[in-house]
This record gives C-alpha cells, sequence and structure tokens, in this order.
C-alpha cells in the first residue's frame, strides 16, 4: 500500500497543481480558459481523483495532512484561473478601446489667420507716422453732448454751419443734447480740457451722419483729427506739418497745398489736398488756426497759447490708396472683398 502513503500522494497533488497552473499560464484567450476551467472542476480531473484515493490512506492523521495540501492546492488553482480570467478582460478592454478610438486631431497645412480692416490699418499707419512726427493719441466718446459736438466748436444753436452736421440724437437727458458725434472735433476741446499745453495730439475714431449711402459716403465713417497747442504757434507750422506727414504717409513724390476754406472752429481756415506724382490734386480735409473762442471753450488762455488743427477721413484715404470704386463694398463684411487687402 505504499502507494497510497503521505509522501507519495503529496507529491503528485504538486505535480497535478504545476500541470494545472502552466495549462492556465498558457492559455491563450478566455475561451481556452473557461475549457480549462471546466476541465480542472470535472469530478475525475487529476486534482479531484485524489479525494477519493484519500479514503486509503490509513490514520486520520495522514488524512488530514493530505486533505489540506489538497484544499490548498485547489484554491490556489482558483485564484491563479481568476487572475487569468481578469488579466484576459483587461486586455479585451485595451483592444476595445484601440479599436474603437478615433483620431481626432487634424494636421492643417498652413494656419488660416484673419488680418485688420483695411480702415483698421490705415488708421495705425496714421498713428504710427504721427507718433513719428512727436504727436501723442487720445480718444473721445461716440456718443457725445451738444456742447461738444456743437457750441465748444464755436457752433451756437442757431449757427448755419450746424445743418451741413445732420446726425441721431439720443433719447436720454435733456431733449437734443446726446447725440452720436458728427467728427472728431469735439476731442479737442477734451484733450485741451484735460491736458496741459504744449499739446500735440491726434483724434482717431468713428463718426456718424444722417447721409444715405452711395459710392463715396456712408453714414458712419471714421476721422482723423490733428491738434497742436503751444506758445507762438503759427500758420506756417501748420503748413509745414500737413506737408511733413503727407510725404511721410504718401511718399516722397507727393506733395501739398492749402486752399482757403470756412470752418466756425477755425480762423484762418483751409482745405487741404495733396498731388499724387501724375499731378492730379485730391482733397484731402480740413484745417486752420484754433478759433479763440474754441481756446476759451477748452479753458486754453488765447493771450498765452495758439494752435492749428486739422481733421480729414480715413476711410476715403484707404479707398483711394486701394482703388475701392466703391466705399460701401468696405462695410458689407464679404470675405472675398475683405481678403484681398
Ligand atoms: N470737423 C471737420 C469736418 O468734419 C473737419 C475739420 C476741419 C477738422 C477743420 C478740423 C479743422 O480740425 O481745423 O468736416
Amino acid at each position: 500500500m505504499s502507494e497510497y502513503s503521505v509522501e507519495s500522494m503529496s507529491a503528485a497533488i504538486e505535480t497535478a497543481k504545476e500541470a494545472a497552473m502552466s495549462a492556465i499560464k498558457n492559455t491563450a484567450d478566455l475561451s481556452s480558459l473557461r475549457a480549462l476551467s471546466a476541465e480542472l472542476n470535472k469530478k475525475d480531473s487529476p486534482l479531484n481523483s485524489f479525494k477519493s484515493e484519500m479514503g486509503n490512506l490509513s490514520s486520520v492523521d495522514d488524512k488530514r495532512a493530505v486533505g489540506q495540501l489538497l484544499n490548498a492546492a485547489t484554491s490556489e488553482i482558483a485564484v491563479a484561473l481568476e487572475d487569468r480570467s481578469i488579466e484576459f478582460a483587461d486586455s479585451e478592454i485595451a483592444a476595445r478601446i484601440e479599436r474603437e478610438s478615433l483620431d481626432l486631431t487634424e494636421l492643417l497645412v498652413s494656419r488660416r489667420r484673419g488680418h485688420s480692416h483695411i480702415v483698421t490699418q490705415a488708421t495705425q499707419r496714421l498713428e504710427d507716422v504721427f507718433i513719428g512726427l512727436g504727436f501723442q493719441i487720445a480718444e473721445g466718446p461716440e456718443v457725445e453732448t451738444d456742447f461738444y459736438n456743437f457750441e465748444a466748436l464755436n457752433m451756437p444753436k442757431s449757427h448755419p454751419a450746424r445743418s451741413e452736421f445732420d446726425t441721431m440724437f439720443l433719447e436720454y437727458g435733456e431733449t437734443n443734447s446726446i447725440l452720436l458725434r458728427t467728427h472728431t472735433s469735439p476731442v479737442q476741446i477734451r484733450v485741451m480740457k484735460s491736458w496741459k499745453p504744449p499739446i500735440y495730439a491726434i483724434m482717431p475714431g468713428r463718426v456718424f451722419r444722417r447721409d444715405t449711402p452711395d459710392a463715396t459716403h456712408m453714414p458712419v465713417f471714421h476721422q482723423i483729427e490733428g491738434l497742436v497747442i503751444d506758445r507762438g504757434i503759427t500758420f506756417a507750422h501748420l503748413a509745414g506739418t500737413i506737408e511733413s506727414f503727407t510725404k511721410a504717409f504718401f511718399g516722397s513724390e507727393f506733395t501739398s497745398r492749402l486752399r482757403p476754406s470756412f470752418f466756425p472752429f477755425t480762423e484762418p481756415s483751409a482745405e487741404f489736398d495733396i498731388r499724387r506724382a501724375d499731378g492730379e490734386w485730391i482733397e484731402l480735409g480740413g484745417c486752420g488756426m484754433v478759433h479763440p473762442n474754441v481756446l476759451t471753450s477748452g479753458g486754453i488762455d488765447p493771450e498765452e497759447f495758439s494752435g492749428f488743427a486739422f481733421g480729414f477721413g480715413i476711410d476715403r484715404m484707404a479707398k483711394e490708396r486701394h482703388k475701392v470704386e466703391d466705399i460701401r463694398e468696405m462695410y458689407t463684411n464679404d470675405l472675398r472683398f475683405l481678403r484681398q487687402f
């Protein structure tokens, strides 16, 4: 009966366990693992057959020793089966994620970037040129009071020049006292009131008039205002500044001229034109020596200081520079038009 000694059975259990463990390790997928598991749990599987053979051992102690060994081997195999099935489940999930994943990255050959509108480009170039001439930039509100837009600029309530500047009034405050500014000139007054001379300022911005849009007019457009206040400023300084600006902005082949004109806020007043290389004159804007009443409105003593001012439309300059036929094109937001510049 040596066949059923504790030693021989222990060795046989150990061998059967090792065989089962390596079989588990060698399974390739979940279904072969399931098949193996069924095999190992069969009544007549090598390990299970030891349960009945145990009865042949003579002593209770021997039976207990072999029984413990058998239980340990059985649970070790159960744990190995469980671990292996978790491994398969994990790799199945990983494979599925891999299979179903979407590549959402996109490779763009060139970056699509916008650029500034031609009126913004013109404004920035104007600012650069005037900063080069020693000017500072100021801004004022688009919604103005009657005082700044007219009154302080020497245009009292009854002044006929007001009719040139028809605009929208806001239902705010006293009737007809708050309006959309018709020019950038009111910023002159705001600058005079808040800065101290010497003042060398330019003031770009959006302005509004009750105009019907056509090829050369828009009810909303842009102007740039210039203001110089210092001691001993004369008309010669004005003419020299306009000429320097013309050459710096348009090129040295351009020149400028002043023609007598009238504006309520300047005295004397002039219209300024620039001449292209081909000899054609283009009207650009208005200018003049700041009227003493305007200096007084701005809190500056006309006995101590004098100055000049100028103002012109930015949109028309951009239109001229880029040879745009119809100014309305610049504001219809058609990308085919805008992308050209
Ligand atoms: N504000 C005037 C306009 O919109 C333009 C202008 C003329 C501005 C003469 C000035 C100036 O500063 O001196 O028509």
